[in-house]
C-alpha cells in the first residue's frame, strides 16, 4: 500500500468512526429524551448480549478457566471498590427517595432479586419468599444470634429478620442517612427493638464487633477486591460464624461492565463502564483466603427478569406519580425525564440480561461460607 493511499484509508476509517460516535450520541440522547420505543431497546441490548455470549465463551475449557483466574487475580490488584463505583452508581441509583422505592418495589422495598415459584405469584409474595428462602437455606439463624446485613437498603431483610427472631440483634449497614431515618421510623411503627442502624461505607469502614450470621445481598457487583472483602468480613464474624451472600453472575465467564464495542457504548446510559462487575457463577471461590464454602445454590434468571418486569410495571403504572417525585428531587424537570427514563431503561436491561437464553446464562447465585 502507497502512503498516500494509507493517509485516505485513515481518513476513511477517521470518518467512519465519527459516524459512529455520532450515531451513539444521539442515540444516548434520545434514550434521555424517552424517545427510544421499548421493544427497540430490547433489541439493541439483546444484539449486545449476543456479542458478549461470542466474547464471554472460550474455545476450550483449558482457556475458559484460564480467563476467569486471570480475571480473580486482576481483581486482588484492585482496591475494594472504585470512587465511581461507589459514588456515581450511588448517588444516580440508590440516593433516590423512599416515595419513589415505595412505588417502584413491593412492599417490603425488597430491591433485589425476589422468588417466583410460578406466575401467579404476587410482587409482595416474591418478595417475602425469596427473604423465607435466603433464611432457610443459608443464614441457619437461631433466636438470639447478632445479625449483620451488610447494604441493608431501606430495611427489607433487616426487618424480616428483627421482626421473626425477636431476640436476636439486626445491624444493618447503609450509606444513606434517608434508608437510616426510614428503618428506624418503621421499628417505631412495628415496635421493634432489636434493630440498630449504622450509616457506612463498607470499603472503609472499620469496627471491632463480631456477628454470628453476616449477610450481603447484592452489593459485591459494585465492588472489585474480593479478597480485601471478604476479609473484613471474616474479621466481623464470630469463630462459628456464617456467611450469606447472593449475587448476580454469567455462569461461566466474569468481566468488567465496559462496552464491547463502539456500537455499544450506549450501554453507558445504564452504568458508566468500570462501574459494575459481572461475576462468573465460581469467582467467589477463588477468594477464600479467609472463608471457606459451605455450600452453593443457583437462582435462575427468570426470577431477576420477572423481578424486572413487574418493577417495570410499577414505574410505568405510576407514571406521573413517579415524575413529580423525580422533579421535587432533581430539581429540574429535564433531570427528572432523564431520571424516568434511566429507571425505565435499567428495567428494561434486567429483563433482558437475566431473561437471556430463558434465564440460563445471566443469573443469582447464593453461597454459603464459614470463618476460615
Ligand atoms: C441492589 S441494592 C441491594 C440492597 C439490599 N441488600 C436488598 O437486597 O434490598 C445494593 C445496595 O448496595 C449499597 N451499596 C453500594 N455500595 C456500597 C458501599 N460501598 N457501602 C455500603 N453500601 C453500598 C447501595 O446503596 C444499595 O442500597
Amino acid at each position: 500500500m502507497t502512503q498516500g493511499a494509507r493517509y485516505h484509508d485513515d481518513d476513511q476509517v477517521g470518518r467512519k468512526n465519527d459516524k459512529k460516535e455520532d450515531h451513539v450520541g444521539e442515540l444516548m440522547k434520545r434514550l434521555e429524551l424517552g424517545q427510544v420505543p421499548d421493544d427497540e431497546i430490547r433489541r439493541l441490548i439483546r444484539v449486545q448480549l449476543d456479542k458478549r455470549i461470542r466474547w464471554g465463551y472460550s474455545r476450550s475449557f483449558e482457556q475458559q478457566i484460564a480467563d476467569v483466574v486471570n480475571f480473580a487475580h486482576s481483581l486482588r490488584k484492585m482496591r475494594i471498590s472504585t470512587e465511581m463505583a461507589t459514588d456515581t452508581l450511588d448517588a444516580q441509583m440508590y440516593e433516590v427517595p423512599i416515595s419513589f422505592l415505595k412505588l417502584l418495589f413491593g412492599s417490603t422495598l425488597k430491591e433485589s432479586c425476589c422468588y417466583f415459584k410460578d406466575d401467579s405469584v404476587t410482587l409482595d409474595e416474591a418478595e417475602i419468599a425469596m427473604l423465607d428462602l435466603h433464611a432457610a437455606r443459608g443464614h441457619e439463624i437461631k433466636d438470639g444470634h447478632r445479625v449483620l446485613d451488610i447494604a441493608c437498603a431501606p430495611g427489607a431483610l433487616t426487618m424480616h429478620i428483627a421482626r421473626k427472631y425477636k431476640n436476636c440483634h439486626v445491624t444493618g449497614i447503609t450509606m444513606s442517612p434517608t434508608q437510616k431515618e426510614f428503618i428506624e421510623q418503621q421499628c417505631k411503627i412495628h415496635n421493634l427493638t432489636n434493630v440498630e442502624i449504622k450509616i457506612a461505607d463498607i470499603t472503609t469502614h472499620e469496627m471491632e464487633d463480631k456477628y454470628d450470621r453476616v449477610i450481603v445481598i447484592e452489593l459485591i457487583e459494585h465492588l472489585k477486591n474480593y479478597e480485601l472483602l471478604l476479609r473484613k468480613i471474616s474479621n466481623w464474624m464470630t469463630p462459628d460464624g456464617l456467611f450469606f451472600i447472593e449475587h448476580h453472575c454469567h455462569k461461566t465467564f466474569a468481566y468488567s461492565y465496559e462496552p464491547l464495542d463502539e456500537d455499544d457504548s450506549f450501554t453507558e446510559f445504564f452504568f458508566p463502564a468500570g462501574t459494575f462487575t459481572v461475576l462468573s457463577a465460581n469467582l467467589l471461590l477463588y477468594f477464600q483466603d479467609d472463608v471457606a464454602v459451605v455450600n452453593q445454590w443457583i437462582v435462575s434468571g427468570k426470577h431477576n427478569s420477572r423481578s424486572q418486569e413487574l418493577w417495570l410495571k410499577n414505574i410505568d403504572d405510576n407514571a406521573e406519580a413517579v415524575k413529580k417525585i423525580m422533579v421535587s428531587h432533581t430539581g429540574s424537570e429535564e433531570a427528572a425525564a432523564k431520571q424516568f427514563n434511566f429507571w425505565r431503561g435499567l428495567n428494561l436491561l434486567g429483563i433482558e440480561l437475566f431473561g437471556y437464553a430463558n434465564g440460563e446464562e445471566w443469573m443469582t447465585t447464593h453461597l454459603l461460607f464459614k470463618k476460615k
